[in-house]
C-alpha cells in the first residue's frame, strides 16, 4: 500500500518524501505545483498534478490507488500574507482539508499526519510551549492551522479517522543529497534571507525589531532542520499504523536562537560578513518561540539528528551556494 504525501512538491513534503523512499516506501505525490516545484518530487514517486480542493481529481487518484496514510502538507503558510489575503488561508488550507477528509472518508482512507505550526499558540504564555499550553493565533495562518486541527478531531468522532497534528517550529536546513532544499518565492524566512547576502543577491540583512524582551533584543526562535521534521511524519505515521490515538506533538529543538545569533552563525559558517541593519518590529511576530518536544520523544521515539545551530545553516548554505536560484536555476 502507498503513502499519499499531499505538498510533496513543496519545502517540507518533498524532504518528507525523500526519506519515505529511502526507508522503502511505496509513494504518492500530490500537488498543485502553484508554490511547489515538479524538481523537488523524488523520481520514485508517483507524481499527480492536483488541487486538493479538487475533489473529483482526489476521489480519482484515491480510486486508482491504494492509499494506506496520508501525510497532508498542502497548505498556504506564510504568516504575512495571511494578513492581507486572510480568505485565500480559508478557501485553501480549510475549505481544501474539508475536500480532503471527504473523501478520504468515503474511500476508507483513515489515517492523517498532517502539518500544524507554532503560530497555534499565538503569544505563548511560558517558554518552553506544551502542547496543552493556551492556543491562541495572532495571525490567520495559524488561525487556519487550528482550525485544522479541530476539524481532524471531529471528522474523527464521527467517522473512526485517526489524525496526528506536528506544530512545527522554525523548519530549516536542506538535504544532505544535495538535491533538495528551501525555496520560496519570496523568500521571507531568516535563514534563507542571511544566506542571500553571501550568495550575492542581497546587500545586507534586515533585522525585524532590536527592543523584545530577549538578551539582546531580537526575537527567539527554535530552529529544527527538515529532515528530522521529515523522520518525524514518518514516526508519526506508523504510530496510527500501529493504531495510535489521535495526538498533537511540538517538533523543536527546545533551544532558541536570537536573530543576532543566527545571523552570526552564518557569518561563521561563510566567511562573509554580512551587514545587518535593525529595522522596526515586523507585525505579529512573537518575542519567543521555544518548543518543549519532549512528548514527540517520548512517544513517537523522535530523535532530532541536527541540534547544532552551525550543522543546520552549512546544511542550508551548501544547497543555497549550489542553487542560487532553487529549482529554477
Ligand atoms: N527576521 C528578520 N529579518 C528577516 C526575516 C526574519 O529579522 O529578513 C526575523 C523575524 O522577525 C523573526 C525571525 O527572524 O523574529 C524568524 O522569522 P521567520 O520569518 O524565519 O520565521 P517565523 O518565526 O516568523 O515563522 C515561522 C514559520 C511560520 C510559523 C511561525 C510560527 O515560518 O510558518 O514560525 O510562529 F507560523
Amino acid at each position: 500500500m502507498a503513502i499519499l504525501v499531499l505538498g510533496g512538491a513543496g519545502y517540507i513534503g518533498s524532504h518528507t518524501v525523500y526519506e519515505l523512499i529511502d526507508a522503502g516506501r511505496d509513494v504518492v505525490v500530490a500537488d498543485n505545483l502553484i508554490t511547489g516545484f515538479r524538481k523537488a518530487v523524488h523520481p520514485k514517486a508517483r507524481f499527480y498534478e492536483v488541487d486538493i480542493r479538487d475533489k473529483k481529481a482526489m476521489d480519482a487518484l484515491f480510486e486508482k490507488e491504494h492509499i494506506e496514510g496520508v501525510i497532508h502538507f498542502a497548505a498556504s503558510s506564510q504568516v504575512g500574507e495571511s494578513m492581507v489575503d486572510p480568505l485565500k488561508y480559508y478557501d485553501n488550507n480549510l475549505w481544501g482539508t474539508i475536500s480532503l477528509l471527504e473523501s478520504m472518508v468515503e474511500h476508507g482512507v483513515d489515517k492523517i499526519v498532517f502539518s500544524s505550526t507554532a503560530a497555534t499558540y499565538g503569544e505563548p504564555e511560558r517558554m518552553p510551549i506544551l502542547e496543552y499550553d493556551r492556543t491562541q493565533p495572532t495571525n490567520c495562518y495559524g488561525e487556519t492551522k487550528l482550525a485544522m486541527e479541530k476539524m481532524m478531531s471531529w471528522t474523527s468522532r464521527a467517522h473512526g479517522l485517526r489524525y496526528v497534528a506536528l506544530r512545527y517550529f522554525n523548519a530549516c536546513g536542506a538535504h544532505a543529497s544535495g538535491e533538495i532544499g528551501e525555496a520560496h518565492d519570496p523568500e521571507t524566512h531568516l535563514i534563507p534571507v542571511i544566506l542571500q547576502v553571501p550568495n550575492g543577491q542581497r546587500e545586507k540583512i534586515s533585522v525585524f525589531g532590536e527592543d523584545y524582551p530577549t538578551k539582546d533584543g531580537t526575537c527567539v526562535r527554535d530552529y529544527i532542520h527538515v529532515t528530522d521534521l521529515a523522520q518525524a511524519h514518518i514516526l508519526a505515521l506508523d504510530y496510527l499504523i500501529k493504531g495510535g490515538e489521535n495526538n498533537v506533538f511540538n517538533l523543536g529543538n527546545g533551544v532558541g536562537f536570537t536573530v543576532k545569533e543566527v545571523i552570526d552563525v552564518a557569518r561563521k559558517v561563510t566567511g562573509h560578513a554580512i551587514p545587518a541593519e535593525i529595522c522596526p518590529r515586523r507585525a505579529g511576530d512573537p518575542a519567543q518561540l521555544v518548543a518543549s518536544s519532549d512528548k514527540a520523544k517520548t512517544v513517537l521515539g523522535w530523535k532530532p539528528q541536527f541540534n547544532d545551530l552551525e550543522t543546520i545553516v552549512s546544511s542550508a548554505w551548501a544547497w543555497h551556494k549550489a542553487h542560487p536560484h532553487g529549482f529554477e536555476g
